[in-house]
Formats: structure tokens, sequence, C-alpha cells
């Protein structure tokens, strides 16, 4: 028995326009998947999972899908946390050379499903590594973010980056462009407000609405060319340690990400909620629709969004060094 677990992340700076070939910049938070993996003797996959969502809740998950759990989710958060779940398998299975490899797979996850935090690819970089590492191969981290990354382009129909993934993995703040991924080793310990709004956005969906207006319009070309040109001075910003250019940065971002037509009322309102509580700067994280904002700030931030209507549950967090790890062998 194995337990492995991986970080969930923000964007600092560059979602969706990362998907274009801009550089974008994630950084991994300490709320965690955690995936334990036994090996079993026959070749079948038993999934059990709980605590899926920040709220918690509890899921017994043992077949194809026509055995779906009773649990109160979304089917379709469910159903995409399972099909991750099952792809990271298969790509174990095909990294070891070892196509019947049967197991038991337990998912407790911090982070919750579809809300902008990376939870898809925290439980995928977690549960490649465990299974990995249970059937007696220590894997490298850069091995299992591309793995990890081929997992969510199977799953979300190629509209993928490497971002999620490879944050997850390494941990850290990173920067990714197009194939080329790495650390940035000097930057400072943030804290971190996250809001959330209790929902998700349809990562997909997203995703192709601003394909769709970037085929049909110069002026979104150009606002994606326009985040890329944040992400550059965010990155610079990160690396001096200057917060209020930081913040400065996620607010032009987040009102870049409007234009793009991928915010909310709710995404909206809690930034606003932030900047009053005195954030430095705050943006949506993740592909919007509905979801997580977050702020560069502290305590009196946390206050103002738990005020806020909009707003279920404010948490304060950190910049997780540390990527996938092994907790237990
Ligand atoms: O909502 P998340 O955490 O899955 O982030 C999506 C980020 C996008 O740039 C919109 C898509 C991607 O794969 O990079």
């Amino acid at each position: 028995m194995v337990t492995a677990s991986a970080p969930g992340k923000v964007y600092c700076f560059g979602e969706h326009a990362v998907v274009y070939g801009e550089p974008a910049i994630p950084c991994a938070i300490d709320r965690r998947a955690r995936v334990t993996v036994t090996e079993r003797a026959d070749s079948a996959l038993r999934i059990s999972a709980d605590d899926l969502s920040l709220e918690g809740f509890t899921v017994a998950y043992d077949g194809g899908p026509e055995d779906r759990p009773n649990v109160d989710a979304p089917e379709s958060l469910l159903d995409a946390a399972m099909g991750y779940v099952r792809e990271s398998i298969a790509q174990v299975r095909d990294l070891l050379d070892r196509p019947e490899a049967g197991f038991d797979v337990e998912i407790h996850s911090e982070i919750p499903l579809g809300a902008g935090l990376g939870s898809s690819a925290a439980v995928t970089v977690a549960a490649i590594t465990a299974a990995a590492v249970e059937c007696g191969h220590d894997p490298d981290p850069a091995i299992v973010a591309d793995r990890a990354f081929q997992v969510e382009h199977s799953v979300q129909d190629g509209e993928a980056s490497r971002a999620d993934t490879f944050c997850s993995a390494m941990g850290g703040a990173v920067r990714v462009e197009g194939e080329d991924c790495r650390r940035l080793e000097d930057v400072p310990t943030l804290e971190f407000v996250v809001g959330y709004d209790g929902g998700a956005g349809d990562t997909g969906a997203l995703v192709r609405g601003v394909r769709a207006d970037r085929d049909r319009y110069d002026s979104i070309r150009e606002t994606i060319d326009t985040i890329g040109a944040v992400v550059r001075e965010g990155q610079a910003a990160l690396e001096a340690g200057d917060r209020d250019a930081i913040g400065r940065c996620m607010d032009v971002n987040h009102g870049l990400l409007s234009a793009l037509g991928v915010s909310a009322r709710s995404l909206d309102a809690m930034v606003w909620a932030a900047r009053d509580g005195g954030a430095r700067g705050a943006k949506l994280t993740g592909a919007g629709g509905g979801g997580c904002i977050v702020a560069l700030g502290d305590g009196p931030v946390r206050r103002a969004l738990e005020f806020s209507t909009a707003c279920e549950q404010a948490f304060a967090t950190a910049i997780d060094r540390d990527g996938v790890r092994v907790e237990q062998r």
C-alpha cells in the first residue's frame, strides 16, 4: 500500500492565454490531494473517494459508469474525477508495461472539484505516483508531470495545457510556455487568500468559447497577446519580490479575463470584496465561470471575503514548495 500526495494550485497569471502558446505562471498551494493505491491480485480497478469538495462528501465507487455512487455532487464532476483516475491507471499500466495490473485506489482531497484550484491535476499526479511506487518503480516527477498531462489531454478532449500537471508535480511557482516548463526559483513566500463561490466552471466549454471568439475577433486575439505581456511583467515582479507590482498584474489579468468573457458575477463580487479588504491584487483562478478567486493578502482579506454574499468559503493559503511526494509506503 502506497500513499502519495500532490498540491493544488492557483494561477498567479496567464490561464486561457496559455492554451494559445502564451506563458502562464501557476503556483502550488498548501492544499493537497492524497491517493492511496494497493495492488490487487486480479486486474480490476476499484476507486473510492471522500472529501472531493471543501464541504466534503463521501463516495464509494467500485465499478463502471453504471454503478454510480450515491452522493451529493454534480454528476459530471464526479464522473470527471473518476475518469482522471481511470486514465491515470492506464498511464501507469503503459509506463510499467503491466497491462493487467489491478488496483484499489482511495482518494482524499482538500481541493474543491472543478473550481480552478487544479483538483484533477493533483489527483492525477498523486495517483500515477502512488500506483507506480506500489509496483516498485520510483518515477521522476518530470515523467509523472508528462504522464499526468496525457491524462488531462485525453479526459478534456485535447483542451489542456501542461500548466496544472507540471505545477502539481514540481511544486512552487512554475512557468509554462507550450512544451517549455520550468520552476521559478526566486519567488518570495506569498500569502494568498482563496475565495470560493461553492460552484464550478465547465473548463472545456469555457476554453471552446474563448477559442471561437478568438477565431472571430481581432480584439480577442489582441487581448490574449496582452495577457502574455502581463505574465512577463508579473514574472519580473515575482522575481523582484515586488508585492505591489504582483498585485497590480493580478488586477490587470482579471480585467483581461473578464474581457474574454470567462468571469462571472460571483467571481467579480469576490474580487471586489478582496480589494475592499485591502488585497494588493485579486483575480479569478483557472477556467472561470464560477469557482475560485485568488487574492494577494492575509487575515483582513479573508474576513472581507467571508462577509461577501458571493463567497461560500474563504481560506488563507501559501505557496507550497513541495510537489508530489510519497507519504507512506
Ligand atoms: O480551471 P482549471 O484549474 O482546470 O484551469 C484551466 C486553465 C485553462 O488555461 C483555462 C486551461 C488549461 O488547460 O490551461
